[in-house]
């Protein structure tokens, strides 16, 4: 299984493998162009509303033309919710999927994603589970710690009744542009603990994404409004001295080439070519995803 090779690799050379999202041809342009020239594997992830708006057809064309090029590449289904959003993505050719239970009770989290590793690994496809919630803190406002951080005694249980090859867990990150509310914090205090129940697995953190205040400053200075914009900016450093094997980053791609387009149209009004104000964007992603690569992931020259 291709993915879980590439997780226990960084886990032994300590990197983090980038997985990142892409919601359109530019991004996945990007951070490909940039992984090759890097030398750095990457895995590209895909969400259930992401395959909608490729089109299961074209995107098994994409994948089949990513196959064919000679660079550790795994392609994964981001957050798949049941057992037959997994069953289309291992039919267009993925890799690896992810199981995303954690919003359901611990019993039926296990349930669920027991029944997609029985599938998947039949396969030869290799799974991701996730146990803890992602949810901004005091958003909600009815989850505690408890119920929203990952259990470490929990995770080892999630894992042996399972059989998940890499976990997602819930240490204080969030998904998009408003991760926090109080200080910005990662609870790495927690990861240790779960790192010690279940040694062998890597873990994977979602909810990465830097979110730069130079995109969001871009913007809205060019005619956006995005509020309260907070992301871990210098939270992930020393991410990859621990078992975080892989990262997943959307957010900052889609800020990173909209900050682009809405800047290259304001000061280039009369141009009108999708693809002048799409290069604009590749090169904004191809940016992104250096810096990740580089001082993030340290991921480049892996390959
Ligand atoms: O974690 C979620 C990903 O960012 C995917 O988001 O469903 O809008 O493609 P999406
Ligand atoms: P961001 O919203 O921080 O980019 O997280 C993406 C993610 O976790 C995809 O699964
Ligand atoms: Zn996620």
């Amino acid at each position: 299984m291709k993915q879980i090779r590439m997780l226990k690799k960084a886990m032994n050379e300590r990197y983090i493998v980038p997985a990142f999202n892409f919601a359109n041809f530019e991004i996945l342009r990007g951070v490909l162009d940039t992984a090759k020239e890097l030398k750095s594997p990457m895995i590209l992830q895909i969400s259930e509303s992401a395959m909608n708006y490729f089109s299961d057809e074209l995107l098994s064309g994409i994948i089949q033309a990513i196959r064919k090029i000679k660079h550790p590449i795994s392609i994964h289904l981001d957050h798949g919710k049941t057992l037959s959003v997994v069953k289309r993505a291992i039919r267009l050719g993925f890799d690896s999927v992810m199981i995303d239970g954690s919003t359901l009770p611990f019993a039926k989290n296990v349930k669920l994603t027991k029944s997609v590793v029985d599938f998947a690994h039949s396969k030869n496809v290799s799974v991701e589970g996730e146990l803890g919630v992602l949810a901004v803190s005091n958003d909600d406002g009815m989850l505690s710690d408890g119920e929203r951080f990952t259990s470490p005694k929990q995770a080892k249980e999630f894992v042996a009744l399972t059989g998940v090859d890499s976990l997602a867990v819930s240490i204080g990150t969030n998904h998009g542009v408003n991760k926090y509310i109080d200080e910005p914090k990662i609870r790495y205090d927690i990861l240790k603990k779960i790192e010690k129940e279940i040694p062998s697995i890597p873990i994977v953190l979602h909810g990465a994404s830097l979110v730069e205040q130079k995109y969001i400053q871009d913007i809205n200075n060019f005619g956006g409004k995005i509020d309260r914009a907070i992301g871990n900016e210098n939270l992930l450093k020393n991410a990859y001295k621990t078992h975080i094997c892989k990262i997943n980053m959307d957010t900052d791609f889609r800020l990173a080439f909209t900050s682009a387009v809405r800047k290259y149209m304001s000061e280039n009004p009369e141009k009108y070519n999708p693809r002048d104000y799409g290069n604009a964007g590749i090169q904004a992603v191809k940016e992104c995803a250096k810096y990740r690569i580089v001082s993030i992931c340290k991921s480049n020259n892996r390959v």
